[in-house]
């Protein structure tokens, strides 16, 4: 079988899953990883015969493609503000929003040395990228889940950025003192949701890491601007999925006493927001 042949097979095998879109991006990544080919060389292989030993391989991953299992775990790879992620099904798949989420905290601090703590940093996606960016920074990562803190910890060796991960859990008392920002995508879809959500991310990705407590949807966020409140950090930058912002806001006005801004996604949707302390 021949690469152009086989091009026809993945688009026939997986048009029912996904959209044309969806499946020419896939095919890209599948050829990259399998083949090591880029866009454009993919182009120039039409003829070429597919190796048996590859061929094993994009059936395995056409099937697992088939099952909605995301194409970042079945390769083990994701990309992130510029960075190569190992990712598992322990953590979740870092999403484009939350490269957002970071851009604003660059933008909004640029030079100073600052004292950083990523909350639920799950691959260490996060901290990484903060790191990355501000190698004058001191940044951390917390995590409930100590598989999470396996791979973020993995993350931090293969990228060589100094960031340490430890575990802590959001439902404890936690003493953050010392850190002047906090950041955090915490989890904050609300159970009862299941329905309307993709296959990929409701059988594939971790629920630990996605759902907030069914009676208390905003608790997490809560939970981080309280901690955030207590010890004294000047900003707190959350991600949510604020549909009802201000209800949102209202629920986060008892944790904190300094200002709160909402902040839009680049699809315009109230995605991120902003708590600084009162100067
Ligand atoms: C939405 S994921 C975000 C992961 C990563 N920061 C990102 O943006 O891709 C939320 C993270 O919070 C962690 N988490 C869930 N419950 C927690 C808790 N009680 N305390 C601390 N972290 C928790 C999950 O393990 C998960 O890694």
């Amino acid at each position: 079988m021949d690469h152009a042949t086989l091009r026809q097979h993945f688009y026939r095998q997986l048009t029912e899953q996904y959209l044309q879109g969806e499946l020419q991006s896939l095919y890209h990544w599948c050829v990259q990883e399998i083949e090591g080919w880029g866009r454009a060389e993919a182009y120039t292989r039409n003829e070429n015969a597919v190796a048996p030993a590859s061929l094993q391989r994009w059936e395995e991953v056409i099937e697992r493609l088939g099952k909605h299992e995301p194409v970042q775990y079945i390769f083990g790879k994701a990309y992130f503000h510029g960075l190569a992620l190992s990712v598992d099904p322990s953590v979740l798949i870092p999403r484009p929003e939350t490269e957002e989420l970071v851009a604003m905290v660059l933008k909004d601090h640029a030079a100073t040395r600052l004292r950083v703590l990523d909350v639920g940093t799950g691959s260490g996606c996060i901290a990484l990228a903060l790191k990355n960016a501000r190698k004058n920074w001191q940044v951390e990562g917390v995590d409930v889940s100590t598989a999470a803190l396996a791979t973020a910890r993995r993350n931090a060796s293969e990228l060589q950025l100094d960031v340490a991960f430890r575990e802590a859990d959001l439902r404890d008392e936690l003493d953050f003192t010392g850190y002047d920002v906090l950041i955090s995508n915490p989890p904050y879809i609300p159970t009862g949701v299941e329905d309307s959500m993709d296959k990929s991310v409701l059988e594939f990705e971790p629920h630990l890491a996605l759902f907030a407590p069914k009676e208390d949807p905003p608790y997490f966020l809560r939970r981080v601007a309280e901690i955030g409140e207590k010890c004294g950090v000047s900003d707190v930058y959350l991600e949510t999925h604020a549909t009802e912002e201000e209800t949102l806001v209202t629920n986060l006005k008892s944790a904190w006493s300094g200002s709160i801004a909402v902040k839009h996604d680049l699809a315009g949707r109230p995605r991120f927001l902003h708590l600084e302390r009162n100067k």
